[in-house]
């Protein structure tokens, strides 16, 4: 979570840190700061909430320096209040740092440090990491051996910035767990927690791998966790500027919702076409090893998880490998049956979710193989993984995912006609799937198009407190997403369960008027669901029927016919838009809801 930016170059620092920051926002939004060096001090303003109230305090005038760093907070340690904001700073100034991610023995370290006189200012963890330097400073007199020292003390994760008088002209950096990318620009040298928020100025990005660390002036030099100089290559992105616009919409996830035809299409060009088997650049997988193959697990957290679930359907039916699909903070605690006959795929939009990529590493030691799914050019997770197969959705910036979503559910069925090929079974049904991942880009239009039918529907359950999907099969997992885009976003209480499973308990909730949603797509269990929903309307339930099939109910959303095993990939967006237009409705933020942050790098 959090969003960090630094600068060192030629020209003004603050309102190149506030651009970043902005671009940031969407990864943590309680509270925002930036420090500067200025005439060999440390400059530090800083502000609860907005990004937009930090500007406020800003005196672009008197700000003047060509070095900063900066920082977006999702708050873990201590209240979102301008005392916890970062950056944090020593009692003697001479640190000031930005940090992403937590300090695990922070107290141990906080009470040693009182114990030796320091005093603490705030309730983060993140505090003691000035404090530590200063400690060290002040027994070597030595800038680097204090930074070093320091991160030979800590425990847990972090992406660190620190900007101090003593070292002009220089920001130190350090990253272990926690995102971070330094880019070379013309005018000067920019770190960020994510390429978005630096790339109007580069495409010339290097990565650091957990440890290492770096020194950046007018040049660079890295340091492995061993603190020897280390080489570095820089790579390039082709993203465009254009990707990070909000291109004349209202909100970012709006604008996402619009773009997911091309995400479709960009994430699959290249592994789909028709008439030929699935390919993936580079990646590889040989019969005997499928042949072999016990069990899959797809691991991943809310949105992506749900993209898991349609996988496991696809894999099942066209592969006949079972399939399990688990949140990730669960399956890495619970000891789960992995060896080499099991292959256990990760899903993440951010590639940078703390449990996902621990439950990753947890299937690495038990010698399974692992393919991570990831929308994020060198994401932690695909440093992990032995392989990532990438969706190219473009850079996703609203919280609630939508765009990387339906790119996460192509290119994991994709992931499952390419094994069935290898396998050689299911052919018709492969080259059935081929052809409708082909020509979804078309339909998905197609049901975009009626957003103004959306709009109605979602001006009718503004004042709704709670909401029902109901669904069998893929649909029920499209109840999960719908459920979940709702809840997220318009901040209205919603269960989404398997239509057959409803009169076990739920049932007992619905009452005259309440809405439920049903989801059917898949002809051979599309009675089943009816007569489920016949159940919830004779007690006094309104049913908004999302279908592609010819069936009769008052309120009916209509979406092109495809096979049920993608069906999600169209059906999901009516449920998408219906939670935008509730939400805005009602006046909310859609891209930055409350308590939320785009990339959870934390348990
Ligand atoms: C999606 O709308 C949510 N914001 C959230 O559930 C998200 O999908 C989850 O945190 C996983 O993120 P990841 O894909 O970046 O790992
Ligand atoms: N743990 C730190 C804090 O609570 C950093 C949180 C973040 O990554 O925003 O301040």
């Amino acid at each position: 979570m959090c969003g960090i930016v630094g600068y060192v170059g030629k020209k003004e620092a603050v309102s190149k840190l506030v651009k970043g920051l902005k671009t940031l926002e969407y990864r943590g939004y309680d509270s925002a700061g930036i420090a500067l060096l200025q005439s060999e001090k440390i400059v530090v303003v800083k502000d609860k909430g907005r990004i937009a109230n930090l500007e406020k305090s800003l005196d672009y005038n008197n700000l003047k320096g060509t070095i900063g760093i900066a920082h977006t907070r999702w708050a873990t340690h201590g209240v979102p209040s301008k005392e916890n904001a970062h950056p944090h700073m020593d009692q003697n100034k001479h640190f000031a740092v930005v940090h992403n991610g937590i300090i695990e023995n922070y107290l141990e370290l906080k009470n040693q440090l009182i114990k030796e006189g320091f005093s603490f200012q705030s309730e983060t963890d993140t505090e003691v990491i000035p404090v530590l330097m200063e400690y060290y400073y002040q027994k070597y007199q030595d800038v680097m051996q204090a930074f070093q020292c320091t991160l030979k003390d800590l425990r847990g994760s972090y992406a660190i910035l620190v900007i101090s008088p003593l070292l002009p002209n220089t920001i130190l950096v350090a990253k272990k767990g926690s995102p971070l990318v330094i880019g070379k620009g013309n005018d000067g040298i920019y770190i960020a927690s994510d390429i978005p928020a630096i790339i109007e100025y580069t495409k010339d990005f290097y990565f650091l791998e957990d440890g290492e660390s770096a020194i950046i002036s007018d040049s660079l030099t890295f340091y492995n966790h061993d603190f020897q100089k280390i080489d570095k290559n820089s790579k390039t992105i082709e993203w465009e500027i254009d990707a990070i616009d909000k291109n004349g919409f209202d909100d970012y996830m709006l604008k996402e919702i619009h773009e997911q035809p091309e995400a479709l299409k960009n994430t699959l060009n290249g592994i789909i076409s028709f008439n030929q088997p699935v390919q993936f650049v580079g990646f590889a997988l040989n019969k005997s090893y499928l042949e072999n193959l016990k069990h899959i697990y797809i691991v991943a957290c809310g949105t992506a998880m749900h993209a898991g679930l349609v996988g496991k359907l696809a894999i099942e039916k066209l592969c006949r490998i079972p399939v399990t699909v688990e949140v990730a903070s669960e399956f890495r605690y619970r000891d789960p049956i992995i060896d080499q006959s099991t292959l256990c795929i990760f899903i993440s939009q951010s590639g940078e979710t703390a449990d996902t990529i621990a439950a990753l590493k947890l299937a690495h030691e038990k010698g399974a193989k692992t393919i991570a799914i990831s929308n994020v050019f060198e994401s932690s997770i695909t440093r992990e993984a032995d392989h990532t197969l990438y969706t190219h959705a473009g850079p996703e910036i609203a919280v609630a995912s939508t765009k990387a979503y339906i790119s996460q559910v192509g290119l994991i069925v994709a992931f499952a006609i390419y094994m069935s090929e290898v396998l050689e079974i299911s052919v018709s049904l492969s080259n059935e799937l081929k052809k409708g991942l082909i020509d979804l880009p078309n339909l998905m239009g197609i049901v975009i198009s009626h957003e103004d039918q959306y709009k109605k529907i979602a001006k009718k359950l503004v004042n709704e407190t709670d909401l029902f999907y109901i669904g069998r099969g893929n649909d029920y997992h499209i109840a999960m997403e719908g459920s979940l885009k709702l809840k997220e976003i318009s901040y209205i209480h919603s269960e989404a369960y398997p239509a057959g499973e409803l009169k076990h308990g739920p049932i007992a909730l619905i009452d005259k008027g309440t809405f439920v949603f049903g989801i059917i797509t898949d002809p051979n269990i599309a009675e089943k669901t009816l007569s489920n929903l016949e159940e919830v309307k004779s007690r006094g339930a309104n049913i908004i029927l999302i279908t592609n099939q010819n069936l009769k109910v008052e309120h009916v959303i209509n979406i092109p016919n495809i096979n049920p095993i993608i069906s999600p990939i169209l059906a999901i967006i009516p449920l998408q838009f219906i939670a935008y237009f509730i939400a805005k409705e009602k006046g909310l933020d859609v891209d930055k809801p409350r308590n939320l942050a785009k990339s959870v790098t934390v348990e």
